[in-house]
Parts: C-alpha cells; structure tokens; sequence
C-alpha cells in the first residue's frame, strides 16, 4: 500500500480527522480534510465529530484545538513544529503589561501559548484583528495587543486605535523585502500584490490588498485579476493554484518560508496515526484560562 493510502485506512480506523495549515507542505494540505487559516481551522477543531485530531501545523494551533476539543486526542506529527513569534512573548510578560496599563484589554494573536491564552482577555487571528481592534476602541477601552508587533501596526493603520504593542515579528514575513515586492511589480506590472498583516508597515504600504492566508485565497478566487504577487509564506501558493488553475501566481519572495510548517511530513503523519504521538496535553487551568481567550473570539464573530 502507499503511503497515501495507509494514512487514509489508519485515519479511518482511529476515527481521525486532519486539519491542515495553509503554509503545509503541497503533499501534506492534498491529503487533509480541511485547510485553511488559524481562524478557520480553530472553527473546525471545534465542530469535528472526529475522536482524533491529526494537526498538520504549528504548536500553538494544535494547542488551540485541544482547548477547544479537550475530549478529543489531538496529535501534533512534529512536536518540535513551534511558532518562533509566539514564543516571544511569555505569560511574565503580560502580566507585567497588566500591571502597566490596569485599564487596557489584552488582545493576543491566536500565535501565542495556551499558558499566554490564559492570561489574556480575548484573542484574534489576522483575519478578524481589525474588526476587534475597533470593537474595543468604540466601546472606550485601550488595547494592548501581543505578541506580532506589525499586526498590531496593521490594525492600528486600519482603525486609528492607539495600540500598546508588544515587540514580537514572525521571522518568515520579515525577510520579505520592499525590494523584492518592487522587482516582482517590475517583472508582473499586471498582477495584484497581497500582502499578510504580518509583513513590514513598508512592504503592506506596496500591496494592494492586505489579507489572512484565507481572505488571500477567496480574493484571489473571486476577483477577475488573472495574476497575484503574494507577500506570504509559500506555501500557500500550492493552493492557490489548485483553486484557480487559469490564474498565475507568483512569490514576492522566495525566501518567505517558514521551517516549522514544513516539518510535518506524510512519513510523520502516517507515524502519529500508528503510534498515536505526539499528543497535545494541557492542565486543565491552562486550559479553563485560555479557552475563555478564545471562545469570546469565537463568540464574537457569530
Ligand atoms: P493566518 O491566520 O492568516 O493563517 O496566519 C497564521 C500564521 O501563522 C501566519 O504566519
Ligand atoms: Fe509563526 Fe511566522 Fe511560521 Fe506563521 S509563518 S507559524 S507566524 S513563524
């Protein structure tokens, strides 16, 4: 049997389900039941049947469908697959910006532990940051928003909120360069150029549209433009040309790749499913505390 088809009869009989992050690599996202954004993945780890959730992303994400399924096993293929942003700020850390500002509301990107969870009021993902930015701001209250520092730029631009950042930055949109967005537009002068809100203030100042991975491949779906210059990790262009075969799609920058999304293999899924490893687990205050965090997002946004 290959290797596609024993994933498939073991993800069967262990009544899994495998979610896949957009940033996966092409033969791990062709394989999942859903891909998709941080924002939808988290809906989906909430609403699965599944006993089994084979996470094909990064640490914080899996973490975040253990809270939100905490009677279901969730399986991470790669433990070591971890968030370099989220790991720059700590539960210490906020508390000490609690004591700063007694007033502000924490908001946290859901890139952050549980532990870091639980010591917020809310979180958001990329594609609803805006919108909850400038929820709080009309009912009066300051923000105080962890750990991407250039979300937290975007959202503030977009809403005229005067945000508290922490100093966190994903390493893998960094590198993204102005001059390489430039030199794209010179050699595609028709294409659309999106951008992630976790790019540099310079580079989503050159983008046309500034979107989640998701609100990415909608937009790309919907609009008539026939060719896109995408500012984000790469590997969301093997959906994108999936979804629209007729269109062209171009990196802005090869260099945007994240390590820790392409650590999850067929060969480690397969391996989790059999030896049902590595399992996500929480204490259960960590868990309470952070499942609040994320609920009133959810909540929120229906
Ligand atoms: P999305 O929520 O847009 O999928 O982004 C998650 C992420 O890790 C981006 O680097
Ligand atoms: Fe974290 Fe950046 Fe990788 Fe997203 S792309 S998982 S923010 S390091």
């Amino acid at each position: 049997m290959d290797i596609v088809s024993e994933i498939m009869s073991l993800k069967k009989a262990r009544d899994a389900v495998i979610l896949a992050h957009n940033y996966q690599l092409p033969e791990v996202q062709d394989i999942a039941d859903f891909v998709g954004d941080s924002l939808g993945l988290s809906i989906q780890a909430a609403g699965t049947n599944a006993k089994v959730i084979v996470f094909c992303g990064v640490h914080f994400m899996a973490e975040t469908a253990k809270v939100l399924s905490p009677g279901k096993t969730v399986l991470l293929p790669d433990m070591d697959s971890g968030c370099p942003m989220a790991d720059m700020v700590t539960a210490e850390n906020v508390l000490a910006l609690r004591e700063q500002y007694p007033d502000a509301t924490v908001l946290c990107y859901v890139n952050t532990s549980a532990e870091v969870k639980a010591v917020c009021d809310l979180c958001c993902t990329s594609a609803n940051a805006e919108s909850m930015v400038r929820d709080i701001m009309n009912r009066g209250g300051r923000v105080i928003f962890v750990p991407d520092r250039h979300l937290a730029g975007y959202a503030a631009e977009a809403t005229g909120c005067d945000i508290i950042p922490w100093k966190g930055f994903c390493p893998t949109h960094v590198k993204i360069l102005p001059e390489h967005v430039t030199a794209a537009r010179g050699l595609h002068p028709d294409a659309v150029v999106l951008a992630h809100p976790e790019c540099t203030s310079e580079v989503r100042h050159l983008a046309d549209k500034v979107l989640s991975t998701e609100a990415m491949c909608s937009y790309a779906t919907e609009m008539k433009a026939q060719e896109f210059i995408v500012a984000t990790e790469i590997g969301i262009l093997h959906r994108m040309r999936a979804d629209n075969p007729a269109k062209r799609f171009h990196p802005a920058s090869e260099l945007a790749v994240c390590p820790n999304m392409k650590r999850n293999t067929l060969e480690k899924v397969l391996h989790a499913l059999q030896s049902m490893r590595h399992e996500i687990t929480l204490e259960r205050e960590t868990m309470h505390g952070a499942r609040q965090c994320i609920r009133r997002m959810l909540e929120y946004r229906a």
